[in-house]
């Protein structure tokens, strides 16, 4: 029997700290505020592993910004970030999905970053036992400013975004504009390790993803381009997919292909996905990976926010499925 030979692993802070050289500025800074981050989804993962035995199921009774019933993971995975990031002096900012204001650090005139998040994406799940996730996004903050317009940067802005998946594993997908890796939580080690090398979508796919059951509610383009995905009119007959998490959602579709959207309705014109802290760093991820992500009429990242909560619509995945869509919409 020839013996195996144990590969070393690579762990996302080792990873971030080669990464952060193209950050000459930041010395070290950077990586201590990500690692700030994955700190805090490996609490709240931990909460999610035991959900069903915490008394932590079901509604807090408390209604967010939203005006969505917050579920009480949502309040852990939400302190968890603010406590995690908080202490860090790096942080001027956290703008998060469960908080109606971001939360300033007044007194770190120096601090550079800026943390756009939801905290727990995709908790009506949680109940039942379906993957929910975290997403995020660092922003540079321009010297002394102040207030939520500070966050208002367009997503091609982005120092780096990521998410987790708290699925069958936990797995932490990143990037900071040179590429897309993936890495999966080593209970043993109690660290990410490096999984999924430099991540590329597939150009095309053969799934689609959105809650059809609204159909009738989209504008007419969307109605035919999910009805031609159906019916095999551009050329490839496709599977549907809908698990409601967009992270989860999302993740099938970065590594299978395929696309992910949430269209305008009649009663949300702009869908109901966030642009800040939900779609720009889905958006960045899919790009690096080679795929694409607009809002319908143009590219995401290039859309100037004017409300830290503001909704998008989203249509994002591979590279053929977007274009197909805007090929459909630019014929009329
Ligand atoms: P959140 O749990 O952060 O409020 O997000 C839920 C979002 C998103 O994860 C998912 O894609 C979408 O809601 C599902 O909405 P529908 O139930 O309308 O399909
Ligand atoms: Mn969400
Ligand atoms: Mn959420």
């Amino acid at each position: 029997m020839s013996e195996q030979k144990e590969r070393l692993i690579v762990t996302v802070q080792q990873h971030i700290l080669q990464q952060q050289q193209q950050f000459p500025d930041a010395g070290g800074v950077f990586s201590w505020l990500l690692s700030g981050i994955t700190l805090a989804t490996k609490m709240i993962q931990a909460k999610v592993r035991r959900a069903g035995l915490l008394d932590i199921l079901g509604d807090a009774g408390e209604v967010n910004v939203q005006g969505e019933t917050q579920q009480k993971l949502d309040i852990y995975a939400n302190e968890a970030v603010h406590h995690c990031l908080g202490i860090r002096d790096s942080v001027a900012q956290l703008v998060s999905e469960e908080n109606e204001e971001p939360r300033s650090f007044d007194g770190r005139e120096d601090a550079k970053y800026i943390v756009v998040f939801d905290p727990l994406d995709g908790s009506s799940n949680i109940d039942v036992n379906v993957s929910v996730g975290t997403t995020f996004a660092v922003l540079r903050r321009s010297a002394g400013a102040k207030g939520p317009e500070a966050a208002l940067q367009p997503g091609h802005q982005q120092v780096a975004a990521g998410y987790v998946v708290y699925g069958s594993s936990t797995i932490l997908v990143y990037t900071t504009g040179r590429g897309v890796y993936g890495f999966t939580l080593d209970p043993a080690v109690g660290a990410y390790v490096l999984s999924h090398d430099d991540i590329k979508m597939p150009p095309h796919g053969d799934i689609y993803s959105v809650n059809e059951a609204y159909i009738d509610d989209f504008p007419d383009v969307y109605q035919r381009y999910i009805t031609g995905l159906r019916r095999g009119t551009f050329g490839r007959r496709y599977k549907s997919r809908y698990i409601g998490s967009m992270v989860s959602d999302f993740h099938r579709t970065l590594l299978k292909g395929g696309v992910f959207l949430y269209p305008p309705t009649h009663s949300h014109a702009e869908g109901k996905l966030r642009l800040l802290y939900e779609a720009n760093p889905m958006a960045f991820i899919a790009e690096q990976a080679g795929g694409k992500a607009i809002d319908g009429r143009r590219r995401v990242l290039d859309v100037q926010p004017h409300s830290i909560h503001q909704r998008t619509p989203l249509i994002l995945g591979s590279r053929e499925e977007v274009e197909t869509f805007e090929r459909l919409r630019d014929e009329g």
